[in-house]
């Protein structure tokens, strides 16, 4: 799969409004600074990633799980409630959502996802919510698929991920909703 500079730039545009590392600041700098921005697109490696009791699945290009981690269609209406849940998905913590204004207080640590849907493909919201890790080493987002390497969990959370297979493919489900124009 190769990923289309028009695709590389969204990118860019989107990563360039959140901190990150100087290196990478430099590497986008020189990036958008290149004429033939074709130069820099490579073929996508695909990685393979098992944590100790969960489903495995593949990241293709650190941007992007393409297939659903559990084959079943995820329901909408429970993945919105999932994510205003504080002790599940607590998005409302972090991103501003306003098809969920009927939740209070909206966080602005994170992007707002209004238009998300327009904005990101299934795939790499997939990625996003697993282990947003793979795009941004220095996220304060929260891995949500992910028992492997974490700090200070408490002992009856240990081996247990903060969301289970099909709650992710709920979520997406439901943030596939959104979009501003509707
Ligand atoms: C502790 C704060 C925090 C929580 C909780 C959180 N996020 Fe995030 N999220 C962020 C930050 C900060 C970013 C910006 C990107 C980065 O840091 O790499 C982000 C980025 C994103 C993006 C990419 C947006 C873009 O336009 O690039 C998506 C999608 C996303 N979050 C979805 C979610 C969902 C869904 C939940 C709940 C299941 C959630 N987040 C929970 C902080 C959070």
């Amino acid at each position: 799969m190769l990923t289309s500079p028009p695709a590389i730039k969204k990118q860019i545009f989107r990563e360039g409004l959140l901190p990150m590392k100087k290196s990478a600041k430099a590497a986008i700098a020189g990036l958008t600074g290149l004429a033939g921005l074709a130069l820099v697109v490579t073929a996508a490696q695909a990685k393979v990633i098992k944590d100790d009791g969960l489903t495995p699945y593949e990241v293709v290009g650190d941007v992007a799980i393409p297939k659903s981690l559990t084959g079943k269609p995820g329901d909408p209406a429970r993945g919105r409630k999932l994510m205003a849940n504080r002790k599940k998905g607590n998005c409302l913590a972090c991103h501003k959502i306003k098809q969920m204004s009927d939740f209070l207080f909206h966080g602005e640590i994170g992007p707002e996802l209004s238009d998300i849907a327009t904005n990101m493909p299934d795939e790499e919201i997939r990625l996003r919510l697993v282990n947003p890790k793979f795009v941004n080493p220095d996220t304060i987002m929260p891995a949500f698929y992910k028992v492997e390497g974490l700090f200070r969990v408490k002992k009856k959370f240990r081996g247990k991920p903060i969301l289970t297979a099909q709650e992710i493919e709920d979520i997406i489900a439901y943030m596939h909703t959104l979009k501003e124009s509707e």
